[in-house]
């Protein structure tokens, strides 16, 4: 049975993600800020991804079990209501901690559990906001550059873990109707998770480094 570690795991597109993979029989380590209020069944851990204690905690308790999919999931949008003259500058640098530098906390400390499993994955939840190439649009600034930087860091990262057999890709999970995404999205979570875990199956070192909407089509960087 392969296992799947999530982060932010309680609702939205963490929360899909556990319910499809673990219907399809994986076993599905649950994380998020406060489990017992999102009352979680199965295996929960607490994990607040900008935390490094938190951080530190989880990886200790971890110690030697294999991890196959690592889903860094956990992200936040911040601000939606500003322009140039009204930027939060504590916001930006609240999302960047969140977006940014938490899923390579996390991949850094579960390097070992996910070079210790069968199929060596890490998949990180960005956006098709993150994408300089596409960006043609001078809103969200905060978001975006959040997504951007991730997006490089994962690059950085694949480059580098290539050589112990792990395969690192993002995603942009659509326009989806999660609290982040609202009612009015383009999809549901359920098609969603569905179009990524159809992805997930196939995904092979050779895929390291690929930047790939929900549907399996790349996007451009
Ligand atoms: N929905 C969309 O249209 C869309 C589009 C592109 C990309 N994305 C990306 O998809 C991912 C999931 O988003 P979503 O739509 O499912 O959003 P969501 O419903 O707002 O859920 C966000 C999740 O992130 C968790 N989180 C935030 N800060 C955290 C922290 N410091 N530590 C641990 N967990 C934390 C939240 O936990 P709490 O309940 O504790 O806050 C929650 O579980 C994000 O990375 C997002 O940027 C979403």
């Amino acid at each position: 049975m392969p296992t799947v570690l999530i982060t932010g795991a309680n609702r939205g597109l963490g929360q899909g993600f556990a319910q499809q993979l673990g219907d399809a029989g994986w076993r599905v380590i649950a994380t998020c800020r406060d489990p017992d209020a999102a009352g979680l069944s199965g295996e929960a851990h607490v994990l607040d991804v900008t935390s490094a204690e938190s951080v530190q905690a989880l990886k200790e308790t971890l110690q030697g079990e294999p991890i196959d999919l690592l889903l860094n999931n956990a992200g936040i949008y911040g601000p939606r209501d500003y322009g140039l003259g009204s930027i939060d500058y504590d916001a930006w640098a609240e999302v960047v901690a969140v977006d940014a530098l938490a899923p390579v906390r996390v991949a850094e400390a579960l390097v070992d559990n996910v070079a210790a499993s069968e199929r060596k994955l890490m998949v990180f939840i960005s956006s098709m906001m993150g994408s300089i190439a596409q960006t043609g649009s001078g809103d969200a600034i905060i978001y975006r550059s959040a997504k951007a930087c991730l997006n490089a860091s994962v690059n950085v990262l694949s480059n580098g873990l290539k050589s112990h057999g792990i395969a690192c890709v993002l995603f942009h999970p659509g326009w989806v109707q999660t609290d982040m995404g609202g009612p009015t999205a383009a999809i549901d979570v359920k098609t969603s998770i569905r179009g990524m875990c159809n992805v997930i199956d196939r995904l092979t070192l050779d895929d390291s480094g690929r930047f790939i909407n929900y549907d399996g089509f790349d996007i451009p960087w």
